[in-house]
């Protein structure tokens, strides 16, 4: 049995810390039962306040980055210590196809994202992955994410609405992960990373899933929405 099922293990693991949770927490705050709910860093910056939003954003991507970039780095020293005989190198070690090493890198960040969204901690009650999964790209697709963050901003500004932004963001993701592959001139002839594309598919229904709430109060009028506070 291969032990490289541990790097997923240990990203799900970390990503299951609910740091939104902690935080507000630490102001006397149960976030579940204010603003949204939402355990993210958009709703801490809501209810507990702008440094600790800002604090929750940055720990929820890293806990999507950390994980992530650490079990590619293991995957790949194992698979490279797996394919050399050279076991002692690698507790992991253990020989991999490219398929299957990039599925599992595919998979420790997917791991990272279920945690935060389906976190045991609090019965499997999580977040909306966004931060996560924009830290677990980061380890990815490093250019993707940064037009990611473009079209975040763009909707954004656009209609003040995080949800939409947010929503936005990860429907565009498959299409940003198809011209990455064109860009680098693999696809549609080359070997493209079919799996990188069959997880930006499944990031951009996860998100959108997890933002039912978001898109109900959208279609009803009552999302909350961010405008300049007036002097
Ligand atoms: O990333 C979550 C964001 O898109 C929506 O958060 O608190 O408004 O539901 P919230």
């Amino acid at each position: 049995m291969t032990p490289l099922w541990i790097p997923p293990l240990l990203a799900f693991l970390i990503g299951s810390i609910p740091f939104g949770l902690i935080i507000a927490k630490s102001k006397g705050i149960n976030i579940r039962e204010h603003g949204s709910g939402n355990i993210g860093a958009t709703n801490v910056l809501r209810v507990v306040g702008k440094k600790y939003g800002i604090t929750c954003l940055i720990l929820d991507l890293l806990k999507g980055l950390i994980p992530t970039m650490a079990g590619i780095s293991l995957i790949t020293y194992a698979g490279a210590s797996g394919a050399m005989g050279l076991s002692f190198l690698s507790p992991l070690a253990h020989e991999t196809t490219q398929g299957q090493a990039q599925a599992l890198h595919i998979l420790t960040a997917l791991a990272t994202i279920l945690g935060h969204n389906y976190s045991p901690w609090i019965a499997f009650k999580g977040g909306k992955g966004i931060a996560t999964s924009a830290g677990a790209l980061i380890a990815l697709m490093p250019a993707g994410v940064l037009i990611l963050i473009l079209v975040w901003v763009a909707l954004f500004y656009a209609t003040k609405y995080v949800s939409v932004a947010s929503i936005g963001a990860a429907l565009s993701l498959p299409f940003i992960t198809l011209f990455g592959s064109w860009f680098h001139g693999k696809f549609p002839d080359g070997n493209w990373n079919k799996p990188l594309f069959i997880f930006s598919i499944v990031i951009a229904l996860l998100a959108t899933w997890r933002h039912r709430s978001n898109i109900k109060n959208l279609l009803n009028g009552t999302e909350h929405r961010f405008e300049k506070k007036k002097k």
